[in-house]
Order: structure tokens, then sequence, then C-alpha cells
């Protein structure tokens, strides 16, 4: 069998590939996502596909989307952090491309990828935590997807961790995603420059004081150089993560849980802290096997190698 295409649509950037069977990307193409308008993210997908179609005999389209997509794998239901609602990507895509679309939640797309050819190859249970503007998660449960009744099992990053907490986009309070994710870290970060405190002073001279341009990437950047107040904010973010990991450990009891998405570039310096908490708030951690936390081996392409995957299997 040939190739497929697979598309990974995040909340800031699209990644479009083409992918052999044995999960190899043989071409691809990178996207900022459109902000303004959702049916420009479809436009801006389809021409991309169209493109990659000229050179390669492309024979399915799966597509990993930031958000609850239904039982029939064609509608995005909800994005928190797109504005999708009741978004009907298959068909929109099909019409435009004329090739068979799957779609798929984009962590549970980055699971199955990871799975197949990445981390987690050796094992048949795993969590995959994606840590980027939100928190994804895709449960692979006796070497399948799970995929739930209604097709948003693993909505992880809506795990309420502080009652009353912030605001999520998903319309609840105090979601894990608000507080172990990119836009955490983002927002923590402009807190403490916002706060004059005085280890912030590098950060803050990074962009001239103006915090609206500090992103994760900066933050990551600056920590791997040394700055105490970057890699204090990164820990903080892997502790949340750790605990909320912990939590998941008594549902789930994956043997490995794999942590992938933009932060996770942080390396060590998130599963360090990650790991430490995650023992510290393991059930009767002494008595039981635990789950060993890796970093996701696919990084970014996680997504579209799995999403390819899963229409090639459609
Ligand atoms: C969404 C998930 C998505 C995750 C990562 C969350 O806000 O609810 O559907 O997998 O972000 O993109
Ligand atoms: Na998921
Ligand atoms: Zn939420």
């Amino acid at each position: 069998m040939g190739v497929t295409v697979g598309v990974d649509i995040g909340g800031t950037k699209i990644a479009v590939a083409v992918v052999d069977e044995d999960g190899l990307v043989v071409a691809q193409d990178r996207l900022k996502t459109p902000a303004t308008d959702p049916t420009l993210i479809v436009d801006a997908v389809a021409e991309s596909i169209q493109e990659l179609k000229r050179d390669h005999a492309v024979e399915a389209v799966g597509v990993g989307a930031a958000g609850f997509v239904d039982a029939a794998r064609r509608t995005v239901l909800f994005a928190p952090n797109i504005k999708w609602v009741d978004e009907p990507l298959a068909d929109r895509l099909e019409a435009l491309v004329d090739l068979p679309v799957v779609i798929e939640n984009d962590a549970n797309a980055a699971a199955w990828g990871e799975f197949r050819f990445g981390a987690g190859a050796d094992v048949d249970d795993m969590l995959l935590v994606t840590v980027g503007t939100g928190i994804g998660g895709g449960i692979i449960h006796g070497g399948r997807l799970d995929r739930g009744a209604f097709g948003v099992a693993g909505e992880i990053g809506h795990l309420r961790m502080v009652p009353a907490g912030i605001r999520c986009g998903c319309g609840q309070y105090g979601c894990w995603e608000q507080y172990a994710s990119g836009r955490a870290l983002v927002r923590e970060t402009r807190d403490r420059i916002r706060a004059k405190v005085d280890l912030a002073q590098p950060l803050a001279a990074l962009v001239d004081g103006d915090v609206s341009q500090i992103t994760g990437q900066m933050v990551t950047e600056q920590a791997q150089k040394g700055d105490p107040m970057a890699i204090d904010l990164i820990a903080d973010v892997g502790r949340w993560l750790g605990e909320g990991i912990a939590s998941l450990a008594a549902v789930i009891d994956p043997s490995l849980v794999a942590i992938g998405g933009g932060v996770a570039k942080a390396g060590d310096l998130l599963l360090e802290p990650a790991r430490a908490a995650f023992l510290r708030s393991l059930s009767a951690p002494v008595f039981r096997p635990q789950a060993e936390l890796r970093p996701a081996s696919l990084g970014n392409d996680a997504g579209m190698i799995g999403a390819a995957d899963l229409a090639r299997a459609r």
C-alpha cells in the first residue's frame, strides 16, 4: 500500500506530511494556524494537501485536530483553543481534496503514532500527554486506541485540578491545562515580569518589557541557558504535570507515560520535576509498580504520523 497524508491541527501550528507505511515522513509542510476564521484553516490545509498530492500517490488523509471529535470521526464537536463548534471537518476537506478523510483528536493521533512507531513501540498500555497550547491526552489500552463511547475519551486537559480555579476555554474552572501547558507557562512568565520580580529581569529584557511578546519557546531557551527564573517557571509546569499524571495513573494504570508537545522540548528541565511530583503524588507508591515517564520520541511529528496511520487503517 502507498502513502497517506497526516495533518496535525494545533492551536498555533498546522503540520501536514506525506507518510509511508513504516511511519516515515516522505514530504512535509508547516503552516501557522489562521486564528480569525475557522474555515480558513480548512482552506489552508486543503491547499497544502493539493500541493503534496502533485508529487505523491496519496490514498487517504488523516487529520489530528485539537478538539473533541465525534465517534464517527468526521466532525469536531468543540475545540477549546480554536474557534470550532460542530465543525464538519471531514466533509469540508473531502470536498476540497477529493480523498477519503478521517478525523481524530490530535493527542489521540499522536498517541497512536508513538505507540506504533515511537516511544510506546514496546508497550501495550500507555498514556501520551501532550503539553502544548493546551494539554492533550491519548490512551492506548491493550494495544488499542481508547476513544470512549462518544469519541472523547482522554480529554485529560480538562481534569479539574483546582476547585474554582482559572477559567478554561472549555467553560469550566481549574482545568489541568490552565496550570501545566504552554499557555500557563506564558501566563506565569508574564505575571512575574509584571510583578517586577528581580529574577524575571532577564526574561523581561528579551522582549524589552513588552510581556505580550513572551512565548513558551523563549522561556525554554532561556532556561536552557541557565536562567534561574525560567528554570523555575518550567519546573512549576513540570510539578503540575506530575501531579496530574499520578491521578491519571490511578485510573488508567499505564506502564508508560510519554510526554510530548512543544513544552516537552524543555527536556529534563520539565521531566525531572514531573517525575518527582508524580512519585510524590502516586497512591501507595512503594507497593505498586510505577509507570515510567519518558519523552515522546517522535516529537512534533507524532500527531501527523499517527493520523496518517489511522487513515491507512480506516
Ligand atoms: C483539547 C483537546 C486537545 C488538547 C491538545 C485541549 O484543550 O480539549 O481536544 O487534544 O487541547 O491540543
Ligand atoms: Na485525546
Ligand atoms: Zn477545561
